[in-house]
């Protein structure tokens, strides 16, 4: 996916298959799939959150899968904001498959999906045009494209592109539940506010559903909704860790180094804006414990190897084990808050004060659970597709076969 060039004359190199011959003017350059992420099936991501549209392309999709447009809907309602613990700024999500579809399936050619913008409000932006949100990326863009940059609503930085993120996954998740595989995500925590962790899988499962705050332990979200609420009517944002299990994954999918089962996941989830901590299992809590206590022990039950324990969150040696894969992310309180702050003016480059207008979520958390489901079953998908071929990845049924005695 990325490579870094080092030569000093004209060089062809493969970039995603594509032979290029480069000038020895860019030989030394750093060439990267900047918005594609995937090996066997790619997402690229496109479009401002000012912009007249965001989307995304698919390439490398199974032929003759279903597309369900219902789920499509009710995966951007999850992500849509509601309330007062949300953005004002609420979009009607309307998609359009612009490709790649023929009589409600996928035909297996680039399937790009357009979703306008219709609820723009740039005019919030201009009386603090120049001042870089701290926290959010608007000087770290500016460093990178100079200025060119469409800064309104952070431009290509908005958590409004995820809406294209969460209708990209929408169209494989069929074909991950088809196979057995399910994957779900909860607010493990908010504003130090905890949840209780997952009990039975199935049914909790069941209880987060269509859930657009979800959580376990309904009082627990409770507490944290008004926490959210308390938050905002102070100008100001939290954070929390989200928790995802990923459910019938067959054991032996992965590579051993550098395409690690967790370097692929955390490479999709640092990819959400806002998330900026990862873990697999018992990660961080493992350090200070004893392989005793953490080792998993291996034991074979009707014929299939499972672990005892599931300290390792589903994966050793960065191939999965066949246990549920459990992530822990962390999602930053919202970089854009109502009290002043000190930043730069990004023409001057001089200190100044900034006093944001605008349309922001309180928090972030609740509206990114639905992005992480989607980012890991895109991640899945892609890597099922890397093991077992394109066309496996069907809405047949039947599950893939992990390592058997
Ligand atoms: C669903 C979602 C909604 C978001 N909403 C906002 C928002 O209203 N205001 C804001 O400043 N940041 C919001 N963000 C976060 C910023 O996009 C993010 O913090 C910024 O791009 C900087 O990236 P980083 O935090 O990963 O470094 C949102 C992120 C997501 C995933």
């Amino acid at each position: 996916m990325r490579q870094v060039l080092r030569y000093v004359t004209r060089c062809n190199i493969t970039v995603r298959g594509l032979a290029v011959n480069l000038p020895a003017e860019n030989c030394g350059m750093e060439i990267s799939m900047k918005n594609t992420f995937g090996n066997s099936l790619a997402v690229t991501l496109f479009g401002e959150s000012h912009g007249p549209y965001i989307g995304a392309v698919l390439d490398g999709l199974a032929p003759g899968i279903e597309i369900d447009e219902e789920l499509i809907a009710s995966q951007l309602t999850k992500r849509r904001p509601s309330g007062r613990i949300s953005t004002a700024r609420v979009e009607k999500d309307e998609y359009i498959i612009a490709s790649g579809v023929y009589k409600g399936r996928t035909t297996g050619t680039p399937l790009c999906i357009l979703i306008p913008n219709t609820a723009q409000h740039s005019e919030d932006y201009e009386k603090t045009v120049g001042a870089a949100r701290p926290g959010h990326a608007d000087y770290t863009a500016h460093c990178k494209y100079h200025g060119y940059e469409d800064f309104n609503g952070g431009g290509h930085f908005s958590g409004r592109i995820t809406a294209a993120l969460v209708a990209a996954a929408a169209v494989v998740m069929p074909v991950l539940e088809s196979k057995g595989i399910r994957i779900a995500t909860h607010i493990s925590s908010c504003a130090s506010i905890a949840d209780r962790g997952f009990e039975d899988y199935r049914k909790d499962f069941d209880t987060l559903g269509e859930a657009v705050f979800p959580v376990l332990d309904e009082k627990a979200g409770e507490k944290m909704r008004e926490a959210i609420e308390q938050a905002a009517a102070e100008g100001d944002s939290v954070g929390g860790v989200l928790e995802s299990v990923i459910t019938g994954m067959p054991a032996g999918v992965g590579e051993p180094w550098f395409d690690s089962v967790e370097s692929t996941i955390a490479h999709m989830l640092y990819s959400v804006p806002a998330v900026k901590g990862v873990q697999f299992g018992a990660g961080f809590d493992m350090v200070n414990g004893f392989g005793s206590e953490f080792n998993d022990p291996l034991r074979s039950e009707n014929g299939r190897v499972v672990t005892v324990t599931n300290n390792n969150g589903g994966i050793n040696g960065g191939i999965t084990n066949g246990m549920p894969i459990v992530i822990r992310a962390a999602v930053k309180p919202t970089p854009s808050i109502y009290k002043e702050q000190d930043t730069i003016d990004l023409g001057t480059g001089e200190n100044t004060k900034l006093k944001i207008n605008g349309r922001h979520d309180p928090a972030i958390i609740h509206r990114a659970a639905v992005v992480v489901d989607s980012v890991l079953a895109l991640t899945v998908y892609d890597l099922l597709a890397g093991r077992y071929g394109t066309d496996s990845m069907n809405t047949k049924g039947g599950t893939f076969d992990g390592y058997k005695y």
